[in-house]
Parts: C-alpha cells; sequence; structure tokens
C-alpha cells in the first residue's frame, strides 16, 4: 500500500491540447479518492499516468514517496480495473484470476492461496471452474476485481468500472466494491462520473473540469460547499437551482421574492450588484407544512406550480420564473456543459408527500434562507462559501473513514487474515 502524490502534473497530447493541466493532488496510504467530471475533463488520462500507461508531459508523480515518472507500469505494482475489463473466455474463473500470477511464475501453492482468499472474499468460490461466458455480469465484474486483488498491488485504479452493468447490479456492485477497500484498506483512485458512485464510494472526491482540479473534499462537502458554480451543478441530483438576484439594501431580491441573509453572508455579497443564487430542492418546503418556530428562518413567496411529481417519500414541483437573458445564456451552457437535461428557467422544488399543492395552482412555499448559495455570476466563485465548515466536514469524514478500516482490519477480515500477506507483495 503506497500513498500518491502528483504535482503540477500535465498532459499535452500530440496537438498541444492539455487534457490535464497543472494537477497537484496528495491522495492517503489507504484512501479511497473518486475522480469525477464530464465527459472528456481528463480522468482517464490522470489515471494512466499513475499506472504509467501514459507519459508525463510535466511534474511528478510520486507513489510510496517514490518518484514514478520513468518507472514501466509493471515496476510500479499497481492494479488497474478499466471500463471493458478483458477476461479471457477460454480460461475458466480460476485461472483468470491466478492470470497475473502466472505471468510473475509464482509457485502454484502461493497460487492457489491467493485465488482462493481473493474468490472467498469475492464470493466467487463456487464458480471457480466455470468460464466467464457463464457468469452474470456482477460475477464477470468481480473476477475482474480478483484479478486486481491477488496481485497485492499497492494500489487499485478503477476507471468507470460498473459503467457497463445495469442499474441493479450497479447498486450492488458499489457496495461490494466499497466494503472490499475498507477490508483491504488499499489505497484506491476511482474514475467515474456517475453522480451516486461519487458520492457514496469515496472518502474524498476530486471535481475536475477541463483538466484542471475545482474542489477535493468528503462528499458531504462538496454538496454543502461547493466552491463554485461548476461543483454545486455538478453534484447533486437533482441539481441546485439558480436564480438570477440582484441586492437591495442588503437583502437578495430574487423571482422568488426577497432573501434575508445572515450577518455573514450578507457581508459576503456586499457592494456586489448583479449575483446567481444557489437554492437546492430540498430547501423549499410547502409553506402551510412549515411550523412556525422555522418560519422566521426563510422567506415566504407564492407561486403557480406547473407540474408536480410525487414520489412516495417526497414530491417534485416544477416552479416556472423569468431571467434576464444574459443570465439564461450562462446558464444554457454551464448545464450543456454538465450534459445537464436542456435548460429550463424553472426551479425544481422537493416538498413533503403529503404537500396538497396542485398543478396549475398557485401556492405557497418557504425557503431556508440559511443555506442558500450565492455566486458571482461571472466568474462562477461561490461568495458565501464557508471554507472552515467545509474543511470540518471533509476532516470528520476522513477520521470515520480511517476508524472503519481499523475495525475492520481488527476483526480480521482483511485478504490474508492480516496485513502481513499484503506486505509480502510480489
Ligand atoms: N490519445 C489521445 N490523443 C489526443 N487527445 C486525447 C487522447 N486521449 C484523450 N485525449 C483528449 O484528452 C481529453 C481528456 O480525455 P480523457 O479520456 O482523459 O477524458 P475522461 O475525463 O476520461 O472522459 P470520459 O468520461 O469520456 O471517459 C479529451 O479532450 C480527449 O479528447
Ligand atoms: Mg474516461
Amino acid at each position: 500500500m503506497a500513498s500518491i502524490e502528483m504535482r503540477n502534473i500535465v498532459k499535452q497530447y500530440g496537438d498541444g491540447f492539455p487534457a490535464v493541466n497543472d494537477v497537484s493532488l496528495d491522495i492517503a496510504d489507504g484512501e479511497f479518492m473518486i475522480l469525477v467530471g464530464p465527459s472528456g475533463c481528463g480522468k482517464s488520462t490522470l489515471l494512466r499516468m499513475i499506472v504509467g500507461l501514459e507519459d508525463i508531459t510535466s511534474g511528478d508523480m510520486i507513489i510510496g514517496g517514490k518518484r514514478v515518472n520513468d518507472l514501466a507500469p509493471r515496476d510500479r505494482n499497481l492494479s488497474m480495473v478499466f471500463q471493458n475489463y478483458a477476461l479471457y473466455p477460454h480460461m475458466t474463473v480460476y485461472e483468470n484470476i491466478a492470470f497475473p500470477l502466472r505471468l510473475a511464475k509464482m509457485p502454484d501453492d502461493e497460487v492457489r492461496r491467493r485465488v482462493t482468499e481473493a474468490s472467498d472474499v469475492l464470493e466467487l468460490k463456487d464458480h471457480l471452474e466455470r468460464k466467464p461466458a457463464n457468469l452474470s455480469g456482477g460475477q464477470r465484474q468481480r473476477v475482474a476485481m480478483g484479478r486486481a486483488i491477488v496481485r497485492q498491488a499497492e494500489a487499485f485504479l478503477f476507471d468507470e468500472p460498473l459503467s457497463n452493468l445495469d442499474a441493479k447490479l450497479r447498486g450492488q456492485m458499489r457496495t461490494e466494491i466499497s466494503r472490499l477497500q475498507r477490508r483491504l484498506g488499499i489505497t484506491t483512485v476511482y474514475v467515474t462520473h456517475d453522480q451516486t458512485e461519487a458520492m457514496t464510494l469515496g472518502d474524498r472526491v476530486c471535481v475536475l473540469r477541463k483538466g484542471k482540479i475545482q474542489q477535493v473534499a468528503s462528499p458531504r462537502e462538496l454538496y454543502e460547499q461547493p466552491v463554485n458554480l461548476f461543483v454545486a451543478g455538478f453534484i447533486g441530483s437533482p441539481p441546485m437551482n439558480f436564480l438570477p438576484a440582484h441586492v437591495e439594501g442588503g437583502r437578495l431580491q430574487t423571482p422568488f421574492g426577497s432573501i434575508t441573509l445572515d450577518e455573514r453572508r450578507a457581508a459576503a455579497i456586499q457592494g456586489r450588484d448583479l449575483l446567481l443564487v444557489g437554492i437546492r430542492p430540498e430547501y423549499f418546503e410547502d409553506a402551510s407544512l412549515v411550523d412556525e418556530a422555522k418560519r422566521p428562518l426563510g422567506s415566504l413567496f407564492r407561486a403557480r406550480v406547473d407540474v408536480t411529481e410525487w414520489l412516495g417519500d417526497s414530491q417534485y414541483a416544477y416552479i416556472p420564473y423569468e431571467a434576464p437573458e444574459a443570465i439564461r445564456n450562462q446558464l444554457r451552457d454551464l448545464s450543456r456543459e454538465l450534459d445537464a437535461e436542456e435548460l429550463r428557467t424553472q426551479a425544481i422544488v422537493s416538498i413533503d408527500a403529503t404537500s396538497r399543492i396542485r398543478e396549475g395552482r398557485e401556492a405557497e412555499f418557504w425557503l431556508d434562507a440559511r443555506k442558500v448559495h450565492v455566486f458571482d455570476p461571472q466568474t462562477g466563485e461561490n461568495l458565501t462559501r464557508d471554507a472552515e465548515a467545509g474543511a470540518r466536514l471533509t476532516q470528520m469524514a476522513t477520521e470515520d473513514r480511517v476508524e472503519q478500516v481499523h475495525e475492520a482490519q481488527a476483526q480480521g477480515t482483511t485478504v490474508g487474515g492480516g496485513g502481513a500477506s499484503r506486505a509480502g507483495a510480489a
């Protein structure tokens, strides 16, 4: 196991285009790091530079304290699982898992020991004699992971390993990968553009845009304290609503009425004029369901509801609003970049399932003024981000994870029953 440090990593392909542009990132020993971002933002390129499948144009790649820029992939001892994991169709599950060990000319009894351990962990031991064609998608995926595990590598690198699976299986595999990583405590870098994977799997998430890091933080910090419009729009589903707003007498005037901000937020936007307010769907509520004590903490407004969607445990209401053309254009660009649905100047509001709000009628809503974010429409910067509170969230998440890993290891659930077999990696 090893830490991975990247110092000012740049990758320019033949045409001079910087696919990765000055990335510096520290991944701790045993940490689970997610790389996420829209298509083409450089995730795979970065991963391939860690493994050594792609030359590094400039910067330093340091693994386990050693600069590896000039080391061949096989000398880095990392395990990579690709989106299209290639299993050998003519080999049994056993031989597929054993493959890297055979290449390394490992003695038979050691191969047997390791394949048995890995297949126990992955619950494949009843299928070892089958061929890949006779396995389900999830089982095949586990074989590919087994092959990564037996190598007892310094780190696991995953490039969208679940994107070929259907939604249900993806959910199962997600849980399995998470459990496995915790059990093994192996440093893991995981590329995805799936929201849920990004938010549930990692200790920390690194959001990339056009080859540059936007924010590295715990899922919770990303969600609650995004640094800019891009991160705010990328993380969360349904996405954050962005409304035009201007400042008037210390209050924010929005299409949904005026919002009074607390002192800290009010100070952050002082002297500004046109702004964008970010409000997550769940910051809204049907006003008739908000109790008296809570009402003064937010703003009330009336609006006509276009469409409602009842989900059982909650419901969404769509509320159209007006926005100046400049803002509309900007939001359109953003949603295009985020591969989001066509921009609609309507807010998505998540309200209690018991609400009697009706389509086509006007209703009164409440919105939690304590939670709104305010962005600079030009730079996209989140002016109201509380960096300190954010750092605390990430710190807490990291401590939690370390504790879980220690617990799992104390229970002797690591492959080989302890750290010793991993330390003896070939
Ligand atoms: N071999 C190559 N030659 C030239 N340009 C490349 C090459 N490989 C990737 N690129 C470009 O580098 C950028 C980053 O590509 P990369 O594959 O790292 O993106 P990604 O974030 O993994 O995207 P996706 O989510 O679609 O897999 C893209 O603009 C891509 O077109
Ligand atoms: Mg990719």
